[in-house]
């Protein structure tokens, strides 16, 4: 397992969108394991493949508290097949935009399909923090930002910031 760097906006590669995982194989989950590993070291909730500079659909998230014990969970080829009209709104952050952070308000529920750590095909509806953070994960995938939501005063805000952030920790 290696940590890999985290590409940070105005990165035109976070734009880009990811293709389909053709086989869930021993290099995918070499894959997988150096995004878990990247993530926790972050620390952050969630990450996508293209976040470390890799343009296929893949997501691995751990929602664990702090004191709880890790739950990694591995998401390639994520479908959503239905979302709530009830909404949910929540103080969102990503590590491609560090330090921001700001409400976003997304379905409060949606049902989805993927492929696990192993290559079975799961089916699972989600609520909650988890409902969130797939939706902003499958978002990376298409080559959108939680950002991209926000007014465009709000986001050229954010990118400036995180410029700025990145420069000086250069
Ligand atoms: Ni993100």
């Amino acid at each position: 397992m290696a940590i890999r760097p985290i590409l940070t906006v105005p990165d035109p590669f976070l734009k880009q969108v990811s293709k389909p995982v053709d086989a869930v194989d021993d290099e995918l989950r070499g894959l997988m394991d150096d995004m878990l590993e990247t993530m926790y070291d972050a620390p952050g909730i969630g990450l996508a493949a293209i976040q470390i500079g890799v343009p296929l659909r893949v997501i691995v998230m751990d929602l664990a508290g702090q004191d709880e014990e890790r739950q990694p969970r591995f998401f390639v080829n994520p479908e959503f097949t239905w979302k709530s009209d009830e909404l949910f709104k929540y103080e969102e952050g990503c590590l491609s935009v560090p330090e921001i952070y700001d409400e976003i308000e997304r379905p409060a529920r949606v049902r989805l399909t993927y492929l696990n750590y192993d290559g079975e095909r799961v089916e699972e509806e989600a609520e909650g923090l988890f409902a969130v953070c797939i939706q902003h994960e499958y978002d990376h995938l298409e080559g959108v930002l939680f950002i991209d939501k926000l007014s465009r005063l709000k986001r050229d805000r954010a990118v400036a910031k995180v410029k700025k952030l990145t420069r000086d920790a250069a």
